[in-house]
């Protein structure tokens, strides 16, 4: 009797997998935009595997000088030359970055500004689901999980606008995507003593957190930017069959990236979204928003809260140890003038 019902659970779920797969297939979108890329330059974190080398691919075909970030050598190399490989673009570039660390960060940033000319792209893709240790802390004294998915992507946001508020112009703006994820509905509110939480047991709670934060961070940063030619938007891929869950779960994580590679969305279709946003031209007119299947959608209430975001920017610049002053200045249009 008891085999049955556990025969019957199982049964149920393995339904409710595939019709949930099929839905995210069913309802994904392809970006349709035929944009050329030459003469732009983009920047994708985690570039290198996953829906972010997608992305690099996709821009590199379309002929964008494409600069991809990880932190490995080898997997940055290798993903640099699949990118040559399969479009014919000599003109790829792998950097270090580590985003669990600010110095790295930093010094991505500073190799940017002093190399790049222009920078019309930025895809803030790279993102850990799980931290290897669940309360360990970066260099830098954060939680890992929240440095690598917002902290670190909000330092390297603020240290490259100014060079992006050069690149832009009204017709042609410069633009953030920010990979967020529907699991940002699963974020607590917006809890600023907790926003650095060592103690966090709930990694689901903690990736949602940062991923609304994300969202969060997009609604004010779109205030400061208005009228700088620099639009920032958020994305939600849906369910996608990459490695990320992979990384530190044992064989819960081969488990589930084997339902996910197999049921879901294949890393190009959770591309497409990103890949839209980046280059469609009405996309290109909003900013502050999160768009789901290559459209508008809406995010969780507490992501258009005006005081939350505020705060959660005061607190962030704090905790990336910049002066609110330089923070300013530095989405302000001044630093080249
Ligand atoms: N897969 C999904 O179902 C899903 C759903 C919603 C949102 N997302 C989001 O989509 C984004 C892309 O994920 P994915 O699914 O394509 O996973 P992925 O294949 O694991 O890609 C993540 C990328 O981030 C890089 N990365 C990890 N730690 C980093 C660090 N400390 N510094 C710099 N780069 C780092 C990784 O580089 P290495 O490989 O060298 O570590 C990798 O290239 C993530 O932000 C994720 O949260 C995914
Ligand atoms: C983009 O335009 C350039 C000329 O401006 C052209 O040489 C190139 O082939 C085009 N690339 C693509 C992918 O259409
Ligand atoms: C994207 O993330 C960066 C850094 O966390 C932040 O500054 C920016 O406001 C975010 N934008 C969106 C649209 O979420």
């Amino acid at each position: 009797m008891k085999m049955i019902v556990v025969l019957y659970w199982i049964l149920v779920i393995i339904a409710g997998v595939v019709i949930f797969g099929f839905y995210q297939k069913a309802t994904n979108a392809v970006c349709k935009s035929k944009k050329n890329l030459t003469g732009r330059t983009a920047i994708v974190t985690g570039g290198t595997s996953g829906m972010g080398l997608c992305i690099a691919t996709d821009f590199a075909s379309r002929g964008a000088r494409v600069i991809v970030a990880c932190p490995f050598i080898d997997e940055g190399t290798q993903g640099r030359k699949t990118i040559v490989d399969k479009t014919g673009n000599n003109d790829v570039v792998f950097k270090m970055l580590d985003l669990a660390s600010f110095d790295s960060v930093r010094c991505f940033a500073k190799e940017i500004l002093d190399s790049e000319d222009r920078l019309d792209l930025l895809i803030n893709n790279a993102g850990i689901a799980v931290a290897r240790v669940r309360r360990s802390l970066t260099m830098d004294g954060l939680n890992l999980l929240m440095q690598v998915n917002y902290f670190g992507h909000f330092l390297l946001t603020l240290l490259l606008l100014p060079l992006m508020i050069k690149t832009g112009t009204p017709l042609e703006p410069g633009r953030i995507v920010n990979i967020s994820s529907v699991l940002h509905f699963m974020a607590g509110t917006v809890n600023l003593d907790h926003i650095n939480s060592r103690l966090y047991c709930n990694t689901f709670k903690l990736y949602g957190n940062s991923k609304l934060y994300l969202i969060l961070f997009a609604h004010e940063l779109s205030k400061k930017l208005k009228g700088k030619n620099v639009v920032i938007n958020s994305v939600d891929p849906g369910a996608v069959g990459t490695n990320i869950f992979n990384q530190y779960w044992g064989a819960t994580g081969s488990i589930i990236t084997y339902i996910f590679k197999n049921c879901f969305k294949t890393p190009w279709q959770g591309a497409q979204t990103a890949i839209h946003v980046a280059l469609d031209s009405e996309a290109g007119k909003v900013s502050g928003e999160l768009f789901k299947n290559c459209k508008l959608a809406r995010a969780k209430s507490d992501a258009y809260d005006d005081m939350a975001s505020a705060m959660l920017w005061a607190e962030s610049v704090r905790l990336v140890k910049l002066d609110l002053d330089v923070a300013e200045f530095l989405t302000s249009s001044a630093y080249y003038h």
